[in-house]
């Protein structure tokens, strides 16, 4: 949600800044901005509507040297998608230049005083308001420029991730935050500045991850100085090594990120599976149950709390948590969940579920969660992010960097994570007998080759994309544990097709959706050969005699839905708590096609941000 980029060293700052922009496009890509400052001393800033590519053809016809320069892509909060409300914005004296991830909530009464004091302004955007307040601080009080952001961010109500420019001082960057996430890249005699490390993959491969409430001080030939804001103490600073390559930031011979991701599932599994079962495979070995064994032992409650296609995983995580630990779970939303008042104690349990660790919601709902006395535990993929580090133990999913919006191998990876900590936590309670964890990890460690199998239906769910590029709407049912699977098969379609889908418990169809039903629009049923099979063959039979078409992922050599179903995709068969993950693959192939049938941007579908920064 919004990226930000920055570069001081003895390169030219342009290339590196757009290459950054490249690679944290995800983020955000209604805009992109780059202010830089050259040898005379003269700050340039160029901006464009649109994305990275658009800047890149305005700034061509202008003056990109500098040796020094921030940049930006944008997720539009305050103020449409337009050049104007692009970053970096720039103070009315001309002499700053900022750029801002995060929302400002108390702008409008920093605005109203700033107005009082003569600013003007040329955007709608809270950014602005930001950059002029320091100016005036700066202006007003003579301190240093590094003292007039500290003050102003004490003022500040909401959650930023900035980095600042000044003109007159082409060797100073200024960075902190609160909420959102800030990288520094440490290399040799220069620095770089993200919103994650992708963009300092190839440049450094030493990083600091800024911690909340830390203001950084970047200069030329000195070394990195960074203080809390509050205190205005320094802080503790910890040099990490990257362990991001380059091959993970690219497409591999893809057309996109998306379908590569599809398609590395086999091996992201693999990676994310490794180490966790013993080698007899008799059990399941996570070091955040084993060194925490007392609490999951008397734990009387656990509560899941995700966002988007994570808060899916969190809905199959509790079917499997109530399968094999018997005991009480929950699913919360993270954004309702944190304003819910929760009734916690340290008796719970919540396990935060985020791809990206840095989600407000989820950030803001652990938060709570912890201070109402709660062990919190990270199911997460990035390693460094937010969340990992303000939870008090977890496991990464371990599935690489996930670069399409539309989460895919991060979805299997959390499911798979969320099955063996339900073992784990079974085998600790003594909930789950022995016999079918055995089992459970038989078929977890073949799960990398069943996936390759799986994804053998590819050529056959192209085909039927064709069919179905056209619809309006779509229905996923699922029962069961697939019934978070049709939830989630649904959201994919919607993200990157923008066509109507809506995801339904099969059985409740015909309490409302059967309405709905005609040969217009067709329903994909996810009827695997599991406990609740014959139950939905009715349920398929009740669209069927609606005139509705139906696609049905059934479990390979499973013939009765044959006669039933309009089409039969074929997956191999698991045992039950591992289908959602196997299904999912045609349901994610699908989405895929459709969308690209119809033209569109998979990778960067439209409104999206591939992580969700602000609340
Ligand atoms: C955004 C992304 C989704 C993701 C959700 C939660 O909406 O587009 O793909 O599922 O955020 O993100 P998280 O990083 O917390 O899993």
């Amino acid at each position: 949600m919004c990226g930000i980029v920055g570069y001081l060293g003895s390169q030219g700052a342009y290339s590196i800044l757009i290459q950054g922009l490249k690679r944290l496009e995800y983020r955000g890509y209604d805009s992109a901005g780059v202010a830089l400052i050259d040898g005379t001393g003269s700050l340039n800033i160029h901006k464009a509507k649109g994305k990275v590519a658009n800047l890149e053809q305005t700034a061509a016809a202008g003056n990109t040297d500098g040796l020094i320069g921030i940049a930006h892509t944008r997720w539009a909060t305050h103020g449409e998608p337009n050049d104007i409300n692009a970053h970096p914005h720039v103070s009315q004296s001309g002499n700053i230049a900022l750029v801002h991830n995060g929302t400002i909530e108390n702008y409008a009464v920093l605005k109203q005083l700033l107005c009082e004091q003569g600013y003007t302004f040329k955007s709608e955007t809270d950014t602005e308001v930001l950059v002029q307040f320091i100016d005036y601080i700066h202006a007003s009080s003579d301190c240093t420029l590094v003292d007039a952001v500290r003050e102003t961010l004490l003022q500040v109500e909401g959650a930023y991730a900035i980095a600042v420019i000044e003109k007159n001082n082409p060797d100073r960057l200024i960075v902190a935050r609160k909420s959102s996430p800030l990288v520094i890249g440490v290399g040799d005699g220069e620095t770089f500045i993200a919103s994650d490390a992708t963009p300092i993959v190839g440049y450094a491969d030493k990083v600091i991850y800024l911690k909340d409430n830390e203001l950084a001080v970047i200069e030329r030939d000195k070394a990195i100085s960074i203080v809390s804001i509050d205190s205005n103490t320094p802080t503790k600073i910890d040099v990490q090594k990257l362990k991001l390559s380059l091959a993970q930031l690219e497409k591999g011979g893809y057309d996109t990120f998306m379908l590569k991701e599809i398609f590395e599932q086999p091996k992201t599994l693999r990676d994310c599976l490794r180490g966790r079962i013993t080698d007899n495979g008799s059990r399941v070995v996570l070091s955040g149950v084993e060194l925490n064994k007392e609490t999951f032992l008397n734990a009387e409650r656990i509560t899941l709390v995700a966002c988007g296609t994570s808060w899916h995983a969190a809905l199959i995580g509790k079917r499997l948590i109530q399968d094999f630990c018997r005991i009480p779970v929950e699913v919360e939303y993270a954004s309702e969940f944190r304003y819910s008042n929760p009734v916690l104690g340290p008796k719970d349990i919540v396990i935060s579920i985020s791809q990206s660790g840095e989600t407000a919601d989820t950030l803001a709902a652990i938060q709570i969660a912890r201070e109402k006395g709660a062990f919190v535990y990270g199911v997460c993929n990035v390693v460094g992010a937010s969340i990992p580090r303000n939870t008090d133990s977890g496991t990464y999913i371990h599935v690489g960097p996930e670069i399409g919006v539309a989460s895919t191998k991060a979805f299997t990876g959390q499911v798979t994570v969320l099955t063996l900590l339900a073992l784990a936590i079974g085998q600790l309670r003594g909930t789950a007998d022995s016999d079918t964890v055995k089992s459970v990890c038989k078929s977890l460690m073949q799960l990398p080759e069943i996936l390759e199998e799986t994804l053998k239906c590819d050529p056959e769910v192209q085909k039927l994309s064709r069919i179905f590029t056209y619809a309006h709407n779509f229905l996923y049912l699922g029962r069961g544990y697939n019934y978070p699977t049709a939830l989630e098969g649904a959201l994919k379609l919607k993200e990157i097709s923008y066509i109507h889908a809506e995801g339904y418990p099969a059985a409740e169809m015909k309490h409302g959706p059967i309405a709905l039903i005609d040969h217009e629009m067709p329903s994909v049923i996810i009827a695997p050969s599991d406990s609740l099979y014959d139950k939905i063959i009715s349920n398929v039979q009740q669209v069927k005699s609606r005139g509705g078409a139906v696609v049905a992922i059934v479990s390979r050599g499973n013939t009765a839905m044959n006669d039933i179903a309009d089409f039969c995709i074929e997956i191999p068969e698991v045992p039950e708590c591992l289908t959602p993950i196997v299904a999912s693959i045609p349901l994610q192939l699908l989405a895929y096609y459709i969308a690209v049938g119809k033209g569109k941007n998979v990778d960067q579908p439209r409104n999206l941000a591939k992580s969700v920064t602000v609340e």
